[in-house]
């Protein structure tokens, strides 16, 4: 049975509350719509919310000749006839394990431009219990997010044990499920899988740096394996920095129903009455044309909302990290300034090392952390004085902080024992020699602020902070919570964590920020609306950083994506450099000892970068032409939005070829010449279409001829319309 006429008008007026005449199962049919996305309810005659559809926004949706079975609720609550995961499970102040929630109402609003809101309302009918869905469209970019709030009147405390931020059901024949799992230096690898009936949880429970081993994201492609181009696929990210649960549950009649939200395990919630319990958002996106559609849907969300100055170029860097670790002195520092002027680079960023005093003093991982006052040791005139050595040489300058963590080998660890994380009567494990400091204690939240102000606000030339976090949490436990509390410790700090991050975004609008966590220990959309960019992995080997920023580039943007060259694995010089080029380039290696030939061909990058490949890298839409997780090469392009402009890089991960690099996303009707750029002085190249020009009809079917073989063997093309 298809929608009446009835439901045609809830289409188009998602607020429309009409009774669905012609079927007695249904009191109310609507739907909400982003882009290809779209979301049907049916409101049945025992009042509970059913979702009758979840993907391709085109298609008709039937109405169900008899009740759906319970697989199909919605928001599906434990202990009243429910037999699949629930989303959520809850004991009321009075001991009663089970919930069941019935409709209440539902209202859309406009946010702004583009943007619209529906709040569904669900409450209990024997107890003031209720939850509110969101579900936000953000319709230029076809992106819907998913959340809900809970909250209670009842007399006494409610235990939440399970609150999935969103819990949507979809119906294929076959389901394959990609995560981005790894570890450090080898993070956001791509693993696909058929699931099959049963559940399967893709999880992490560290808490804080929660991401190290495994991301918040992940992708389903329906009915079959897709690739960059077909099949359908749906994606979701979720916008929260701690523990995480994605949970995906094959009934017995293959539906699957995709429960995403903060991991429970641990984390039961006493929620007081009257208090409301937010969960953090879901980002999805649809598609019916692959995989790299899905990315590019992410990639523009992300640029119109998800992160901090999309518009702004970030900046070429020259960081220390790799060059020096925590040896260095304001002479060393004035070395590299003026390396990092001769290149073109455009800021540089002291990385861990320059503070720390006495026994304190940081010069390895084991000490200072915590005391955030300037090295007198290394920089004696202090972090204003060292700003404008890098200014006069008209370079910015950035600094590193790592204000969640103390060693024990610290001032503030001396006076502050009790403001760690971890549990009574046990001995603490320490993580890179650290501890982390219980950012649920208001004297902690004061004093991180105040490591981020008291460091930049005498300090106004410092233009930039790497935000670092090395350790995730072993021992969840807090000496400010009470004992009865102590399960909501992840939650809370993450909570406080997005108040400092939202702290120093607004108080310092103009300081450009990098995420960084040992890596990308931390990344998700949550945290990237307070950053400019992230940080990785600390693998910039550069035939590692291939498949991680492989990894990433499904769901991050490349100007999100910080790209430096190192001499990690010692590789070429072009291969290290190709692969910077392709993210927020920056360079990390002592140009004071690099050979001139070496600084010549940094400063030939960076100009490069600077003059033709960074609005490409800023602005334009990623494509992924060959995988390498399929083949010896890994190559992708961005095409500038007007179609005038791409660059394509070419990897060799190992030996073998590809002959043809078959090109996607230009116009068909434009001639495109051809040039190779990032070629070491006096090399020319290889390439038989250098400088030569073909309509993007034929660089989408030929593709371009390709000769390189050998691993290590890499290259950069331009692509200008005529
Ligand atoms: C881990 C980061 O990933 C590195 O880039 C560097 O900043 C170190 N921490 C410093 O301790």
């Amino acid at each position: 049975m298809k929608y009446s006429v009835l439901f045609f008008f809830a289409v188009f007026c998602p607020s429309f509350l009409g009774a669905a005449d012609n079927n007695s199962i249904a009191k109310q049919l609507f739907e909400v719509v982003s882009g290809d996305l779209k979301l049907s309810f049916m409101v049945g005659s025992d009042n509970r919310l059913y979702q009758l559809s979840f993907g391709d926004a085109s298609k008709e949706v039937t109405i169900p000749a008899k009740m759906p079975s319970r697989e199909w609720e919605f928001f599906p609550p434990y202990g009243n006839g429910v037999l699949t995961e629930p989303a959520l499970q809850v004991t009321h102040a009075d001991g009663n394990t089970s919930t069941e929630l019935f409709y209440t109402g539902h209202k859309t609003e406009k946010l702004g431009d583009g943007i619209m809101q529906t709040v569904i309302s669900l409450a209990d009918p024997a107890y003031p219990f209720s939850v509110d869905i969101y579900i936000k469209c953000y319709e230029t970019t076809g992106m819907m997010e998913i959340w809900n709030t809970i909250m209670h009147g009842e007399e006494g405390k409610v235990t939440l044990y399970r609150y999935a931020s969103a819990s949507p059901v979809i119906k294929a024949k076959k389901y394959m499920l990609t995560q981005f799992t790894g570890n450090y230096k080898r993070e956001a690898t791509l693993v696909e899988e058929e699931l099959t009936a049963g559940i399967k949880v893709l999880d992490s429970k560290l808490g804080v740096r929660a991401n190290q081993m495994r991301i918040p994201s992940f992708l389903l492609s329906l009915n079959g394996k897709s690739d960059e181009n077909n099949g359908e696929v749906v994606a979701g990210s979720l916008k929260w920095a701690g523990s995480f649960q994605l949970a995906f549950e094959v009934d017995w009649n293959n539906n699957l129903r995709m429960l995403t939200g903060i991991n429970p395990v641990g984390s039961q919630y006493y929620l007081e009455r009257g208090v409301v319990f937010d969960t953090p958002p879901v980002l999805y996106a649809y598609s019916k044309q692959g995989k790299g559609d899905i990315s590019r849907k992410f990639h523009r969300w992300a640029r119109s909302y998800g992160i901090r100055d999309a518009w702004k170029d970030r900046p070429v860097l020259l960081n220390n990290w790799e060059a020096t670790h925590c040896t260095f002195d304001e002479d060393r520092l004035k070395g590299l300034f003026d390396g990092a002027r001769q290149i073109g680079a455009e800021l540089f960023l002291l990385d861990d090392g320059w503070f720390g005093n006495g026994p304190y003093s940081r010069d390895d991982d084991k000490h200072g952390l915590g005391d955030w006052e300037v090295s007198a040791k290394k920089l004696p005139r202090g972090l204003s004085y060292i700003a404008k050595e890098a200014l006069k040489r008209k370079v910015g300058f950035g600094i590193w902080l790592e204000p969640e963590m103390v060693n024990p080998q610290s001032e503030l660890y001396n006076k502050h024992p009790e403001w760690i994380i971890t549990q009574q009567k046990r001995e603490p494990i320490l993580g890179r020699h650290q501890e982390i400091l219980d950012l649920t204690r208001p004297e902690v939240q004061q004093y991180e602020w105040e490591v981020i102000d008291k460091t930049l606000r005498p300090n106004p030339d410092i233009s930039y902070v790497k935000w670092d976090c090395n350790r995730y949490v072993t021992q969840p436990g807090s000496t400010y919570l009470q004992p009865g509390e102590q399960s909501h410790l992840l939650i809370d700090y993450n909570r406080a964590l997005y108040r400092l991050m939202d702290r120093f975004a607004k108080g310092f609008p103009d300081v450009m920020a990098m995420l960084c966590a040992g890596g990308s220990g931390r990344i998700d959309y949550g945290s990237m609306q307070y950053f400019h960019s992230f940080w990785p992995s600390d693998n910039t080997d550069p035939l590692g950083r291939i498949k991680i920023q492989w990894g990433f580039s499904h769901f991050f943007p490349a100007n999100t994506i910080s790209a430096h060259v190192t001499r990690m694995g010692k590789r070429h010089l072009k291969m290290a450099v190709d692969v910077a080029l392709s993210g927020a380039f920056g360079i990390d290696l002592a140009l004071d000892k690099a050979t001139p030939e070496e600084r010549e061909q940094l400063a030939a990058a960076v100009k490069l970068y600077k003059e033709s490949i960074r609005p490409l890298v800023m602005q334009g839409d990623l494509y992924r032409l060959v995988s390498p997780y399929e083949y010896p090469l890994a190559s992708l392009s961005y095409v500038s939005v007007d179609k005038d402009r791409a660059v394509v890089y070419i990897y060799q991960t190992e030996d073998g070829n590809v002959p043809k690099i078959v090109l996607n996303g230009l116009d068909a009707n434009k001639r495109y010449r051809i040039a190779e750029v990032s070629l070491p002085k006096g090399v020319s190249s290889r390439f038989v279409a250098d400088g030569s020009t073909f309509t993007g009809a034929k660089l989408m079917a030929a593709g371009i001829d390709n000769p390189l073989n050998k691993q290590f063997e890499s290259a950069v093309l331009e692509l200008r319309a005529e």
